[in-house]
């Protein structure tokens, strides 16, 4: 079983934030203390920006051989929970296809993209000039 990423942008600045804080900021600070009070096995990375900036909070789940997704719309608050049990969902996967039926609604309402999974070093031959 691979461990799963979750990447998420800490300067996501939401519309209504009035705290000096950034709402991404606060996000990873909130998903650092929901992941060490379940125990869960996934890596938590925070990056500066997922080009995603008009729909904060992003975050994308990544793990080696599986598309990576990316979702947005999360409020930094109350979405930790909710973030963590799809990551649980897509660490079930052998792909990172979580069956839509089982996903929560806020990862059907808040996906932008996906990605495949990336190719580790091609060789020259495989590279389009
Ligand atoms: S600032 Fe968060 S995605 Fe760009």
């Amino acid at each position: 079983m691979t461990i799963t990423t979750i990447y998420v942008c800490t300067n996501c600045k939401a519309a209504e934030d009035t705290s000096p804080e950034r709402a991404g900021a606060r996000l990873m600070t909130a998903l650092e203390g929901v992941i060490a009070i379940s125990g869960a096995k996934v890596r938590l990375e925070g990056v500066e920006c997922l080009s995603v900036c008009k729909r904060p909070c992003t975050v994308a789940f990544s793990a080696p051989g599986k598309w990576t997704y990316v979702y947005g719309d999360f409020a930094p608050d109350s979405a930790p929970e909710t973030i963590l049990e799809g990551a649980a969902l897509y660490a079930a996967t052998d792909d990172g296809l979580i069956p839509w039926k089982q996903r929560p609604d806020a990862l059907k309402k808040g996906v932008i993209a996906r990605l495949p999974p990336s190719v580790s070093s091609p060789k020259a031959s495989e590279i389009t000039p």
